[in-house]
């Protein structure tokens, strides 16, 4: 009898990089919305799904995100068509969560009727801040009515996963504002937050203003007191911390998020979005012309491959878990790599546990408090020797 190979599953990322207008702390890949580029991107995109139809053939999608940039500022007939060629390419399993990021100010009825029917279950707002004045300084195009509206349209049409993004440590942001934007937050029950400690990326506006000592910033002691109230008073309203930035009632943690931090292999499409399949990690190119032009005479767009030695995805493995509030599972690192976490990385393991970055027990490694504060240290203690 013929055997039957199991396929094997992956998380599927499509990137839309466009936007309204540039965020002031925002280094996301992202160009202006423009109908010419849009009909450019979405034709060389459409194409990129083609050729990893053949490719794929060994595989099964098992979560969908279409992320940016602004997905929602394409029209519903441009998502249509793109979820449609996903669909008639790609083996996808039926029932999976497939998620869509918005922008609040780029919505409306139409569009997220439009998101249901093409099978959309999971909506991701930005919202950022319930305040005005730190939306307008901060760039954003819309207001908290613009936001609560199209909140709220989303539930009357049927959204019943519904994510927001918040920061904190913004520009002129206290923390009796940063408690009263979580505070009305609660009150719309979302399934999810998000909430991002602001970071300055360079080539940003905020990079610049900051260069030139003009963002009035909170102080390290300020964020950490945001990112505390944070954790407590959600968890106490049930939307439990389960990543160090992510929130979310029981059994509505991301799935597709969750592939990333358990290190598992994703296919990522579109503009410099990235993947991980067959141990190697591979981008596309960030050039959209060169995008284009690759996609247009038949060639795949990726720019940047690394094969991925099993140290480096031992490492990657402990480092991406511990983001988790349940951390590495060491049965699972054991299934998959034959070896005891507890035991190779015991002298390591017993360092942070005294610093009190990290605890042990039987089948778990996680941060503690103090150390979700200070992880990006504790994660460079595990990079091999
Ligand atoms: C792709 S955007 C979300 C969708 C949509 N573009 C929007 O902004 O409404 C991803 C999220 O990343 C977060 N983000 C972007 N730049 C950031 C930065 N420099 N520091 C912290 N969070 C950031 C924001 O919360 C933003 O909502
Ligand atoms: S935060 Fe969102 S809307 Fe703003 S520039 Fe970044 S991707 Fe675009």
């Amino acid at each position: 009898m013929k055997e039957v190979k199991k396929l094997k599953k992956i998380g599927l990322y499509i990137h839309i990089p466009f936007c309204y207008k540039k965020c002031s702390y925002c280094d996301f890949i992202s160009f202006k919305y423009n109908d010419q580029n849009i009909d450019q991107y979405v034709k060389a995109l459409l194409k990129e799904i083609e050729l990893y139809s053949s490719r794929l053939k060994k595989y099964k999608v098992k979560t969908l995100f279409i992320g940016g940039g602004t997905p929602s500022a394409l029209t519903i007939d441009k998502m249509d068509t793109i979820v449609n060629k996903l669909y008639k390419s790609l083996s996808i399993e039926s029932g999976i969560e497939f998620s869509v990021e918005s922008n609040p100010g780029t919505l409306t009825k139409e569009k997220l009727e439009g998101y249901l029917k093409i099978g959309v279950n999971r909506l991701s707002i930005g919202l950022q801040s319930f305040n005005d004045r730190i939306l307008n300084s901060i760039g954003r195009i819309h207001s908290k009515e613009i936001f609560l509206r199209n909140y709220h349209t989303a539930r009357d049409v049927g959204f019943d996963n519904i994510n927001i993004d918040l920061m904190y440590g913004l520009p002129g942001q206290s923390l009796s504002d940063w408690k009263d934007t979580l505070e009305k937050v609660i009150e719309l029950r979302p399934e999810h937050i998000s909430a991002y400690a602001l970071k300055i990326e360079e080539g940003t506006r905020f990079y610049d203003l900051y260069l030139q000592n003009k963002l009035h910033l909170a102080d390290e002691e300020e964020e950490r007191e945001m990112y505390h109230y944070t954790i407590e008073t959600l968890n106490k309203q049930g939307i439990v911390q389960y990543e160090i930035s992510n929130f979310a009632k029981e059994d509505y943690e991301c799935e597709h998020n969750l592939i990333y931090w358990n290190n598992e292999e994703f296919l990522g499409l579109g503009l410099a979005a990235h993947s991980y399949l067959n141990f190697c990690r591979f981008a596309n190119t960030n050039n959209f012309e060169e995008y284009i032009n690759l996609l247009n005479n038949g060639k795949l767009p990726v720019s940047t491959k690394e094969n991925k030695s099993r140290e480096d995805e031992i490492f990657e493995t402990m480092f991406l878990g511990l983001r988790l509030t349940k951390g590495v599972n060491v049965n699972k690192f054991k299934k998959r790599f034959r070896l005891n976490p507890l035991e190779i990385y015991k002298y390591k393991l017993d360092k942070m546990i005294k610093l009190g970055l990290i605890t042990v027990d039987e089948n778990s490694i996680r941060l503690t408090r103090y150390g979700m504060d200070v992880s990006n240290q504790v994660f460079l203690e595990f990079i091999p020797e």
